[in-house]
């Protein structure tokens, strides 16, 4: 059992402390706000996570598990301080704003002893952890000892991601700490996980180039649907025909209205931002086209509407899904929501629904009326938009559907509805990529 202090409580930090005390360690989390602390130790997880609730109950009950908006006591001479805090972009740049990190450092400091390690787990620019090194150091009278450990948990998937990862990543320079982090992960290593051990360069690299791959990935299926709406061809079709190259995959094919969410779009501009900075910018420059890929996705429901209906003022939008994807509440820089704030700007009158992410649209979009009520959110509309690809939206009675709107027209920004099903009960589908829409039942299941 190890003495492990998690600093910062968002998804990353709230699910890693929760997993680490499953794996029968003494979890102290630390994050400043206070609702965050009275929140997690009543049971009550502050976000939308599947399976979190529960397991939080759990690790409660096992008293090996505390939160505090600052350092307890039992803090000083932890084992292992873990970095969770956030790394968002900065504003006015697209660089990642350290501030958070630096703060954890000097607030641990004090807290750090003989034989601690200070193992950072958040999405870095490279180059961070010697920074924070060389912080650190200058703080305490001990060896400075610091690893990076990069996190790849999806949410919606979270806790699943820390307790069965696809593999473990850890960069140390100094054998204590490969040591001890060895002995931290020894029963999921056991258990048959990869662990990569490499320079802490490198740890540091491989988040950012994991979610720089996936990026890309699904920029590249999205470039193949605006050849496809241009050809009448089926950029769906395309994907699962790819897909079957083992070296091509079919994962993260999904054609649609492109990425979100906390990670992937702040990294891919930080990894270009800390590129310039090395004098590199050339080698990620295809990131930028990325990135464009993935604003255009959102651009072309805009431009559907407009072929379909000649005024957009006034048009009656109901954009479903609010949550950057299923099975979260996040909605931190959503396609959905960006999609129905481009129809508000062009005066359409719109309303979103969400099974989940209602409150949060709410809080930081006032202006976009939400609901989590199917009919209220569509009766009357002349457009909807599917927005997240939640499993619900795939089960939608479309006759029902029709019976309460103003005109039956569908973009499926998703490519999740049964679209013979839907044209049958009258509609106008107009599927993202897709010109052609085979609705050939298929084995193959895109993930
Ligand atoms: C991502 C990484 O997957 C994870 O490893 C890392 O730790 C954090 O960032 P997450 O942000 O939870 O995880 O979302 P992810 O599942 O990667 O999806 C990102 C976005 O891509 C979503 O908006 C999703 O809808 C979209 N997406 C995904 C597609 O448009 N098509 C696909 O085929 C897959």
């Amino acid at each position: 059992m190890k003495k492990i202090v998690v600093i910062g409580l968002g998804y990353l930090g709230a699910t890693t402390a929760v997993a680490l005390n499953k794996m029968g360690n003494r979890v102290i989390g630390i994050d400043p706000n206070p609702a965050k602390i009275s929140s997690l130790s009543a049971g009550t997880v502050p976000f939308f996570e599947p399976g979190l609730d529960e397991a939080l109950t759990e690790a409660l009950d096992s008293k090996q598990i505390s939160f505090h908006s600052s350092y307890p006591q039992e803090a000083k001479d932890a084992d292992i301080f873990l970095l969770c805090v956030g790394t968002p972009q900065a504003p006015g740049t697209k660089a990642a704003d350290l501030r958070y990190l630096e703060a954890a450092i000097d607030e641990l400091a004090p807290f750090y002893g003989e034989n601690s390690i200070v193992v950072g787990k958040s999405t870095v620019p490279v180059g961070t952890a010697v920074q924070l090194k060389s912080r650190l150091s200058a703080l305490v009278q001990l060896p400075a000892r610091l690893a990076w450990n990069p996190e790849f948990l999806r949410e919606g998937n979270a806790l699943f991601d820390s307790l069965s990862p696809d593999r473990l990543v850890i960069g140390t320079d100094d054998a204590f700490s490969e040591r001890v982090l060895d002995e931290l992960y020894a029963q999921l290593t056991e258990a048959g996980t990869p662990m990569v051990k490499t320079d802490i360069a490198t740890a540091e690299l491989v988040k950012v180039a994991a979610n720089s791959f996936l990026a890309t990935k699904i920029s590249f299926i999205n470039a193949m649907a605006e050849i496809s709406e241009q050809v009448g061809a089926d950029a769906v079709k395309l994907a699962e025909a790819i897909g079957h190259d083992a070296r091509i995959g079919n994962k993260f094919l999904r054609t649609g209205l492109g990425f979100g969410g906390g990670c992937l779009p702040k990294d891919i501009r930080a990894f270009q931002a800390r590129a310039e900075e090395l004098g590199l910018g050339e080698s990620v420059r295809f990131l930028d086209s990325v990135e464009q890929i993935n604003i255009r996705r959102r651009n072309r429901v805009i431009e559907v509407a407009q072929e379909t209906f000649s005024e957009l003022e006034n048009l009656q939008v109901t954009v479903l899904g609010a949550a950057f994807k299923p099975e979260t509440d996040d909605i931190r820089d959503s396609p959905a929501i960006a999609v129905a704030e481009l129809f508000a700007s062009a005066g359409s009158k719109v309303r979103v629904h969400d099974p989940k992410a209602v409150a949060n649209v709410r809080a930081a979009h006032p202006q976009l009326a939400a609901f989590d009520d199917l009919q209220r959110a569509t009766a009357g509309a002349d457009l909807i938009v599917i927005g997240t690809d939640w499993f619900e939206y795939g089960l939608i009675d479309p006759a029902q559907l029709a019976s309460w709107v103003r005109n039956r027209v569908v973009v499926d920004g998703r490519n999740i509805l049964p679209v013979a099903a839907w044209q049958k009960a009258g509609w106008k589908v107009v599927a993202l990529g897709r010109s052609i829409v085979n609705e050939v039942a298929s084995e193959f299941v895109l993930q």
